[in-house]
């Protein structure tokens, strides 16, 4: 099915579901630019992207989401490069890994600079151009670990529910001039960042999510669960009472 989309950003591309929702934006007929650090990995993901849906469909952009003040520049630039822009999907995502007792303020800065601070520098451009031009689509990643402040990753979860309440405030701002914004939740999905975390329930492939946010993305929701089962398991975990919540190990 094709896309009423033609032109998109997917920031955080070079890996897991960010690279999938570039292949499935593509092969519905979206010229697509890929953000992130490792060029090589960047490089090999267009040359694919080009080789099944047309030379130039992928345009390649090595960035570091921390450097918040190239973004703009870059921002305008693949805006010109790519002739325009409908859809803007930020991915860029980390979750260092830290044991039970570990309270380790540079993983919680990464986590807070990538997560949080990146996706405000990259959608705060898409919003303006958007509400300049009375249309447009911005999709962000969240997780369903925004939901309830859980013992395992306390600031991954954190930057989540900012990034949550960022972007419903975006789309009550930009709603008045036609744009959409799109808070995704998946639950937990095989990617580099899941790797060797073995108890991970209900686990799903990057191409599935991807195909989901996507088909989620482009029917307009302002909210949308991965899979959608996910909705009322977290209806129930944020109904749990606190006094049996902090007994749980979950
Ligand atoms: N996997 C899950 O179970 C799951 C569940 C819920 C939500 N999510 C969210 O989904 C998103 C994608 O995660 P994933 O599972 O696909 O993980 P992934 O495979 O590790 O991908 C993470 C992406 O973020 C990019 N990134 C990280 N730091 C960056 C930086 N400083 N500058 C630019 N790009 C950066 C990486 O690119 P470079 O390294 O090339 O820069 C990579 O493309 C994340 O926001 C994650 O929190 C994942």
């Amino acid at each position: 099915m094709a896309l009423k989309w033609k032109t998109a950003i997917v920031v955080g591309a070079s890996s897991g579901i960010g690279a999938d929702i570039a292949r499935q934006l593509a092969s519905q007929g979206c010229r697509v630019a890929l953000v992130s650090r490792r060029e090589a990995e960047l490089k090999q993901l267009a040359a694919e992207i080009d080789q099944s849906c047309g030379s130039g469909t992928a345009l390649v952009y090595v960035h570091d989401v921390t450097c918040y003040e190239a973004a703009p520049a870059l921002f305008q630039q693949i805006c010109r490069d790519l002739g325009g822009l409908d859809v803007i999907f930020y991915t860029a995502g980390v979750m260092p890994r830290i044991r039970p007792d570990e309270y380790d303020f540079e993983k919680d800065r990464l986590t807070v600079e990538v997560n949080l601070l990146g996706a405000i520098a990259w959608l705060n451009e898409a919003a303006m151009r958007f509400a300049a031009g009375n249309g447009g689509t911005i999709v962000g990643i969240s997780s369903p670990s925004a939901d309830r402040g859980r013992r395992g990753f306390p600031v991954y979860g954190a930057t989540k529910a900012a990034l949550d309440n960022y972007l419903e405030s975006l789309r009550n701002r930009l709603a008045p001039h036609g744009v959409r914004v799109v808070t995704i939740k998946p639950g937990p999905v095989d990617t580099p960042m899941t790797k060797g975390m073995d108890k991970l329930p209900m686990r799903i492939s990057s191409q599935s999510a991807a195909q989901q946010i996507v088909r989620a993305a482009a029917a307009g929701k302002q909210l949308a669960y991965v899979p959608w089962k996910w909705r009322p398991i977290m209806f129930v975990i944020r109904n749990i009472p606190s006094f049996l919540f902090k007994k749980m190990k979950i």
